[in-house]
């Protein structure tokens, strides 16, 4: 059975699943919409993978007595300066996902939550993947600068990069 402080915590990290699948999901449109077709075709999927991240975490609230809360999700960016101002964004709010997730191991471990705590591991392990594939993707952007063969070729190489890094 859920605390009630495990429970309201585990929604939090619900809500923050939602915003990455939804933040990614604004991005994807943006790159579509700028002709960057092969990172829309990347961001469209990663935006459901955060959705399965979600779910997972839902799921689990709810087999363990506890209730998952459907979020309100308000405040969405649309645009975006450049493609690599984009891929900023979205290290950043893995880092911020990998902080949060961290946070929620500790608040486990002090509530000797041992359940939640080892469900908890497959986040971890799953946000050091996620980071490595978008520092990945800023150092490909760092090496091309501005040329454009270079950026044609790297939109080109997402899609494929996007079977590899989502099955
Ligand atoms: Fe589910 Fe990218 O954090």
């Amino acid at each position: 059975m859920l605390s009630k402080k495990i429970n309201t915590l585990l929604n939090k990290q619900i809500e923050l699943e939602a915003k990455s699948s939804n933040a990614y999901l604004s991005m994807a449109s943006w790159a579509e919409v700028q002709g960057w077709n092969g990172v829309s075709v990347f961001l469209y999927k990663h935006s459901d993978e955060e959705r399965m991240h979600m779910l997972k975490l839902f799921h689990f609230v709810n087999e363990r007595g506890g209730q998952a809360v459907v979020p309100e999700i308000k405040g969405l960016k649309s645009s975006y300066s450049s493609i690599t101002e984009l891929f900023e964004e979205v290290l950043e709010h893995e880092v911020n996902v990998t902080n949060e997730i961290n946070a929620l191991v500790d608040a486990c471990l002090a509530e000797k939550d041992y359940t939640t705590h080892n469900f908890l591991q497959w986040y971890v392990a799953e946000q050091i993947e996620e980071e490595r594939l978008i520092r990945n993707i800023l150092d490909k952007l760092k090496l091309i600068g501005e040329e454009k063969s270079g950026l044609y070729m790297f939109d080109r190489d997402m899609s494929q990069m996007s079977n590899q890094a989502h099955g």
